[in-house]
């Protein structure tokens, strides 16, 4: 073999191992992608985006829609309400907890009916209770107010069917809440929502007064005790 034959393989070798790096190259920057910054698919739910979307406008102050309200046009509301609800003194629960006397009741506490963990979750073991405003909220979109509620209601998009409907709830009760006075509710159009309820609260405690006159005036320190079936609630609606 002469030394002609010599470069035309080492030729050959040279010119394969150039095509072999053109093709390595060319392919990587043809079919090369990114790193995503996150590993997995990024799914943007348009949910969120709504969700986002609505987040600015505060709940719907319910006080000064309730002053307003017409709890027989909240009856008929309530009838949407009871293909899962009972309402009755001492009635059932059904596939939802029985609704006498909610309005000011600890959250999730109906003896008897088996909450969901969200629902238990939402009630900071009972220690939260149902205002008038709280009810609204959950109402308004219970799966957004509540996740994992085992509610399986729309909700009610409509304020002013919520302030009807939570007129009615209000008389579901031997010694029903008082309603924020107007001018409370004017108030309340401020950020303290709060303030309604609580301004509310003077009548309430007089009318427990009939019930345990030996303790209403201490009820309000010794909330959670059993005369508090009546007090606590208020309470409830104060700290919210
Ligand atoms: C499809 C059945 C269903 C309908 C309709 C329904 N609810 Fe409920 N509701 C439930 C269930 C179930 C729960 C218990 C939720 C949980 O444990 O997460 C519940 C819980 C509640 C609670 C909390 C009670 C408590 O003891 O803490 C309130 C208040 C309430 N519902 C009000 C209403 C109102 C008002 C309506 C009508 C506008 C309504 N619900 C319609 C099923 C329903």
């Amino acid at each position: 073999m002469d030394s002609f034959e010599y470069n035309k393989m080492i030729g050959a070798l040279l010119g394969t191992i150039f095509v072999v790096f053109t093709i390595a190259l060319l392919s990587d920057a043809i079919f090369s992608s990114p790193k995503p910054e996150k590993e997995g698919f990024a799914i943007k739910a348009e949910e969120t985006a709504a969700a986002t979307a609505a987040k600015p406008a505060a709940p719907v102050e319910i006080g000064p829609l309730l002053a307003k309200a017409d709890a027989k046009k909240g009856e008929q509301i309530f009838h949407r309400c009871e293909a899962c609800h009972d309402g009755t003194k001492g009635g059932p629960n059904k596939v939802g907890p029985n609704l006498w006397g909610v309005v000011g009741r600890p959250i999730a506490s109906h003896p008897g009916f088996s909450y969901s963990a969200g629902m238990k979750k939402f009630s900071d073991e009972s220690k939260k209770h149902w205002t008038y405003q709280l009810i609204s909220e959950f109402i308004t979109q219970p799966r957004k107010e509540v996740p994992g509620t085992a509610m399986g209601f729309a909700g009610l998009d409509d304020a002013q069917e919520r302030a009807d409907v939570i007129s009615f709830l209000r008389t579901l009760s031997d010694n029903p809440e008082p309603l924020p006075s107007p001018e409370a509710a004017k108030k309340a159009a401020a950020p303290a929502d709060a303030k309604a309820p609580a301004d509310g609260k003077a009548p309430a405690a007089g009318s427990d007064q009939g019930k345990a006159p030996a303790t209403a005036p201490a009820a309000g320190n010794d909330n959670g005790q059993a005369p508090a079936q009546g007090t606590a609630p208020k309470a409830g609606a104060q700290t919210k």
